[in-house]
């Protein structure tokens, strides 16, 4: 059956292409004339034209990312840092001009394989550049190594992709789940916390992000007394609210973002445990999330590969642009979308623009080092950054600088068989 598509007038398959739903952060950002659904995007896809391998022909970018659902801000987010990159250096990167697909993945990872096949075999995009979700992530991983398609990770942690899974074509621009907690246990322990618990979702991301936290916190000398979980993506938090309450630890941890994160932190202030039981997060917990979380979000400590106020000219650059185009204030994910397009410019640029050149395109990007609005970025032998881990508290609405919780924090990698 066919309907109409409002934005383009066209006439298109059922569903295939469909307006996001807009999470209540988010003002529209999407080119939704190319916006297709993973799961029924059929006839939007076959619509496009054949890829030009030719060089000198627009380079194809494909965005799997999701522009609906709990981390609909964060996917629309990272398109946008991208874009922005793309504008800057005159819509080219590596000297070729860049167009667009972007595939929904709604963040279901058991659509992962499908929506990634879909992109590589029948789009032929030149490059995958996705996702958010940890577990998705895990469906591209696979599918980018049995096809040796580039692919850049510009959110989700999975500490695997740059560990036993890591691949010559896989780089990430972002952070291994690991890399923003581990620092946080030293912080609490010298904050004085000697009894923690943790809350997070019941998925990759949840229990690697906490694992990181308990490994720094262990190995400080603190004892985390209970790890609590939810499934993903569901906000009813209230009854481990309570539990916490109950437990009376010294404070607590969490790992939360997007949606989630906003009804969370409402929820833990609501209940009034603020104060007696400091919350504390990585950074994805107040990132993006500020303005919805209003004063609940007053003065919680995080860490994160970044802060709103960080004092360099990239970053100061950054922000004037992407409010300039976007209207709204860059975060996070808008970093590492603008990185991830960075990244691949110094690729191309070395590989004459030409993606098939992979031996000079991945060498290239082995040795980036990028000038990053979060501060230095360069990549270990696994293509996951090496970075900077800042700790920030919220004040005034934004995530201000506190000092660096740990100076170039470099994931183990374990696992990985790529050499330096
Ligand atoms: C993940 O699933 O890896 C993930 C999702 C959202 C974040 C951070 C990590 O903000």
């Amino acid at each position: 059956m066919q309907v109409k598509n409002r934005a383009t007038g066209t006439r298109v398959q059922r569903g295939a292409i469909r307006e996001a739903r807009m999470s209540d952060l988010v003002t529209p950002l999407l080119d939704r004339r190319k916006l297709v659904t993973g799961a029924v995007g059929l006839a939007a896809a076959s619509a496009l034209p054949r890829p030009a391998l030719a060089q000198g022909a627009p380079l194809k970018v494909g965005f799997m990312l999701p522009y609906s659902g709990t981390y609909a801000k964060l996917g629309q987010f990272i398109d946008a840092g991208f874009r922005l990159y793309v504008d800057q250096k005159g819509g080219k990167l590596g000297g070729r001009a860049v167009t667009y697909v972007q595939l929904d993945d709604e963040s279901k990872p058991e659509n992962g394989t499908d929506n990634m096949n879909r992109l590589v075999s029948r789009d032929k995009v030149d490059v995958v550049v996705g996702t958010v979700h940890s577990g998705v992530a895990m469906a591209m991983v696979k599918v980018a190594r049995d096809t040796n398609s580039l692919l850049i990770i510009p959110n989700a942690g999975a500490n695997d992709a740059t560990g036993p899974l890591c691949a010559p074509n896989i780089f990430r621009t972002s952070f291994s789940n690991w890399q923003p907690n581990f620092p946080m246990g030293k912080v609490m322990y010298d904050a004085g916390h000697r009894n923690v618990a943790t809350i997070t979702r019941r998925y990759a991301a949840g229990a690697e992000q906490m694992g990181g936290f308990k490994e720094g916190f262990t190995k400080a000398g603190g004892k985390v007394v209970e790890e609590l979980t939810l499934p993903f993506p569901e906000v009813e938090f209230q009854a481990l609210i309570t539990r916490i309450a109950t437990l009376k630890p010294d404070a607590v941890h969490c790992f939360f973002a997007g949606g989630g994160a906003v009804k969370f932190v409402k929820d833990y202030a609501a209940a009034g445990l603020a104060k007696s039981i400091p919350l504390y997060g990585s950074g994805f917990l107040t990132d993006g999330t500020l303005e919805a979380q209003g004063a609940a979000a007053e003065g919680i400590k995080t860490t994160l590969h970044y802060a709103d106020d960080l004092d360099n000219p990239a970053n100061k650059a950054f922000l004037a642009a992407f409010k300039a185009k976007v209207g709204q204030e860059g975060d996070i994910y808008a970093v590492q979308g603008f990185d991830s397009a960075a990244l691949l410019d110094v690729g191309l640029t070395a590989a004459g623009g030409d993606v098939a050149a992979r031996p000079k395109l991945i060498s290239a990007m082995e040795g980036a080092k990028l000038d990053s609005p979060r501060g230095p970025l360069s990549f270990n032998r696994a293509h996951n950054p090496i970075q900077n881990v800042y700790l920030r508290e919220v004040k005034n609405g934004r995530n201000a600088y506190v000092a660096v919780a740990q100076a170039n924090v470099d994931d183990p990698a374990r696992g990985c068989k790529l050499s330096a």
